[in-house]
């Protein structure tokens, strides 16, 4: 019987170590140790053993075998074990040094492309940059600018309030600026003329994004005080931009419109050379009020100001047909420019 014993165990274990996985190990387990497995069979065998040295001899290698099976299932499950987490480990291993490739370089952003450049062409011509905050008091965007409450032209802004109540004014007169014309004021009430600054910067209207409308935007605003400043300077000083920021085959031209902040005023169009026309922006002389808001008195001081979209300005120099596809990130989009 015990040679039987035996030859049950050395079974056993080779069977345990051709286990594949920890489910295999888990089914010789209940299989081989269980109440139904073959030492079990042989423990049950024992009492009808003739001599208690048989019993004695037998029974101890009926142990020695549960004993060196449940051993060997033990090391075994652990062996598996490991073997699965070095699997998993090496399988999730990410290597942070790895080379990824040729990295690819970004750019700037078609709008601050068009921001930059404006700049550049603008110090050229001796502009100063100048800035205001975005959160805007109703002062600074209309009244300052000769739109006291109730003039028709705030209807035309869409503005969008905010739910602040500055010191010394009363709620409902903050807003975000609906342009960046209220920088004219801050520049004047700030320094003393001359003035010779452009302002870019966010501006914000209640408008539903369409292909050529986005509540949040980009303009430029000029601003030129001196002494004995006139509309040929304007015009001027707008020919002068045009040739230096779309080339010298382009040019400009005034047309009489009506702005409350400036009075005359114009809108001027520039010329491709193609001979068709494109609408840039407002422009005109700095309106008496206006200096008086700003602190000037225009009987010393004259000026003008202009002031157009810097993302219209980007659309039509890329042909962009959708304004809204500068804004959704899409690198397939992005990467072009
Ligand atoms: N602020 C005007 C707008 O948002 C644009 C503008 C027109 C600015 C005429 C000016 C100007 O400085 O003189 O529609």
């Amino acid at each position: 019987m015990i040679d039987e014993i035996r030859a049950a165990r050395d079974a056993a274990l080779s069977q345990i170590e051709a286990a594949g996985s920890l489910q295999e190990v888990a089914e010789l387990d209940a299989r081989l140790l269980g109440k139904q497995g073959q030492l079990a069979g042989f423990k049950r065998q024992l009492g009808a053993l003739a001599t208690i040295d048989e019993k004695k001899a037998a029974g101890q290698a009926v142990n020695d075998a549960m004993e060196s099976v449940s051993g060997a299932l033990r090391r075994r499950t652990a062996d598996l074990g490991n073997a699965a987490l070095a699997a998993q480990v090496a399988a999730e291993r990410l290597d942070l040094t790895e080379y990824a490739g040729r990295p690819t370089r970004g750019h700037a952003h078609l709008v601050t492309q068009a921001w930059e450049r404006l700049e550049d062409v603008f110090v050229g011509l001796g502009f100063r940059i100048a800035e205001g905050p975005e959160v805007e008091s109703d002062w600074h965007n209309f009244e300052a600018l000769n739109m006291v409450e109730g003039h028709p032209a705030r209807g035309e802004f869409d503005t969008l309030f905010v739910d602040h109540a500055a010191e010394g004014e009363q709620p409902g007169r903050v807003l975000l600026r609906t342009h960046t014309s209220p920088v004219q004021i801050r520049t004047m009430l700030e320094q003393e003329p001359p003035i010779y600054i452009v302002a870019p910067g966010r501006v914000f209207r209640r408008d539903t994004p369409d292909a050529t409308h986005m509540p949040v935007f980009h303009q430029i605003e000029g601003l030129v005080v001196d002494r004995g400043i006139t509309m040929a300077d304007l015009a001027g000083t707008i020919e002068a931009f045009t040739k230096a920021f779309f080339g010298s085959d382009f040019s400009s031209r005034l047309r009489p419109s009506y702005f409350p902040f400036t009075e005359p005023s114009a809108e001027f169009d520039v010329q491709r050379p193609d001979g068709s026309w494109l609408e840039l922006g407002g422009c005109g002389m700095v309106h008496p009020n206006v200096l008086r808001a700003g602190g000037l008195d225009p009987e010393v001081w004259s000026g003008f100001a202009f002031g157009f979209g810097i993302d219209r300005m980007a659309v039509m120099r890329h042909d962009v047909a959708d304004i809204r596809d500068m804004y959704t990130n899409d690198l397939r989009f992005i990467e072009q420019f």
